[in-house]
């Protein structure tokens, strides 16, 4: 028979020393917060179903449970900490019997569901199965007192603990697994008579002996997986832990990142042959890198297509965008959401593009707006051109057919249409439609006086 599983996740502790007024749980680590990364390794522990999971919160409850109302959970509230085994307790309603219980962390983030899977299994065995790691520096967390090969005779804090099992170097994760009903008979008999005061999860180790649970310890592959975050050092040190194995992601895809710990990945990134990707690139979101793209430095790419062969020079921003094939994007270009580019573009410096489409082999080197517009193949836009796609109420669009020549510094004013192989002269504004293969432009006559004189200074 399969178990169900039913993970508790601990997340009402208030993280003081974080000096922040957002809940520890909720800082930012990657694209998620922290126990939104402690909730998908849960839900990767499924086993023949998605697996019940409950949050325990307390501080900053609410701010907890609006920012990560999307998670399919059930909230448990702490009103006071009083300790692990009270938080577990919290959620004690909530057991079906028949359940195996794994007991997680909201700030130990980077848990993998490989491995809590084998707590789970172990579990499911009948044992109370702990997590645990050696430790260089194992100040703080509670040390596991062995019993034999892989069995425990308990746990003990390190403000309980003897000088001796202060000098064991083997800790507790906090993370561990037992069938749901040896949880409903032992929780509500924990008592606080420690050095802190507090209902001590860990006391339900000699719990199971009495009763003649096995115990199980299952070793944590690296202590990264199961390091905890405390305090912003920590989680920097995790955050750079995290873009690091994404960098060796990609560099074992065959993508050559110029400095792997200057990228960073927020989001899923899907790459080709052949990617180059030069220094602090952020890649945000759902990215598709084709074969054979180069991505320049200090470039941020948001939710986009990059197709085959395309190059981004530095300082670019690209966000919702598709970049085709071979196109060439900056140095300080920016393209805003629902741009496409087509084969063989070229969108050079200082141009911000947003909403619109431009064909095959069209250029805008310098300068422009183009916004709400739909350009054709093989058009050029001069330097400092500009869509005027605003009246103060309502946007505009502006059509530009294949072939168009739009000279520098012209305005648009949408709604309007540019027709196929027109050329529009420089300093044009543009109110009417401009048709098709011929000069249109609107300036006023130039002149010439031949009685002006340049001003002198006057003497005093
Ligand atoms: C606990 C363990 C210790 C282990 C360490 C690993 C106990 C008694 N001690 O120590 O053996 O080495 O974790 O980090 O279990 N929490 C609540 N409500 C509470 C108290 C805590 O939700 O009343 C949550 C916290 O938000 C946190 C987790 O439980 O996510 C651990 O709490 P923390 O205070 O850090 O545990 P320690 O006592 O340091
Ligand atoms: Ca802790």
């Amino acid at each position: 028979m399969i178990r169900e599983r039913h993970i508790i996740i601990l997340a009402a502790g208030q993280g003081k020393r974080m000096h922040s007024t957002l809940p520890k749980v909720l800082q930012p680590l990657g694209e998620y917060t922290l126990l939104e990364h402690v909730y998908r390794a849960a839900q990767g522990l499924g086993g023949d179903g998605a697996p019940r999971i409950s949050i325990v919160y307390g501080h900053g409850g609410e701010a907890v449970r609006s920012t990560l109302s999307h998670l399919d959970c059930a909230w448990v509230e702490q009103t006071e900490q009083l300790g692990t085994g009270h938080a577990v307790m919290q959620a004690l309603p909530l057991l079906h019997p028949g359940e195996t219980v794994l007991i997680l962390y909201g700030d130990v983030p980077l848990v993998q569901a490989e491995t809590l899977a084998a707590v789970a299994a172990a579990a499911e065995q009948g044992a109370l199965a702990v997590l645990t790691v050696a430790m260089n520096d194992p100040t703080g967390y509670g040390r596991i007192i062995r019993a034999g090969h892989d069995s425990l005779q308990r746990i003990v804090e390190q403000k309980d603990a003897s000088p001796d099992e202060l000098t064991i170097n083997e800790i507790n994760t906090g993370i561990m697994a037992v069938a749901a009903e040896h949880l409903q008979r032992w929780l509500p008999t924990l008592e606080n008579n420690n050095a802190q005061g507090e209902y001590y999860l860990t006391d339900i180790v000699p719990m199971a002996i009495a009763d003649e649970i096995r115990t199980t310890i299952i070793s944590a592959p690296s202590e990264q997986e199961v390091a905890g975050v405390n305090d912003k050092l920590q989680l920097a040190a995790l955050e750079r832990a995290l873009q690091r194995s994404r960098a060796d992601t990609l560099m074992r895809k065959g993508v050559t990142l110029r400095d792997p710990s200057r990228i960073d990945i927020r989001g899923d990134v899907d790459v080709g042959r052949d990617v180059t990707i030069d220094i602090n690139v952020l890649l945000e979101g759902r990215v598709i890198i084709e074969d054979g793209v180069q991505i320049g430095p200090h470039c941020v790419v948001r939710d986009s297509v990059l197709r085959r062969g395309a190059v981004i020079h530095p300082n670019c921003v690209i966000e919702e965008a598709q970049v085709g094939p071979a196109a060439t994007v900056g140095p300080y270009a920016r393209l805003r959401p629902e741009t496409c580019l087509g084969a063989n573009t070229k969108v050079g410096n200082f141009v911000e593009i947003k909403k619109t489409t431009l064909g095959d082999g069209s250029k805008a080197n310098h300068l422009a707006y183009v916004g709400d517009a739909q350009v054709g193949s093989n058009v050029n836009i001069g330097a400092g051109v500009i869509t005027c796609n605003y009246d103060g109420a309502n946007k505009h669009r502006t059509v530009i057919e294949d072939d168009a020549f739009i000279g520098s510094d012209c305005q648009l004013v949408a709604p309007v249409t540019v027709g196929r192989g027109a050329t529009l002269g420089a300093g044009t504004t543009l109110t009417e439609d401009a048709p098709a293969d011929k000069l249109t432009l609107s300036r006023t006559a130039q002149k010439t006086s031949d009685r002006w004189r340049r001003p002198v200074k006057q003497k005093r």
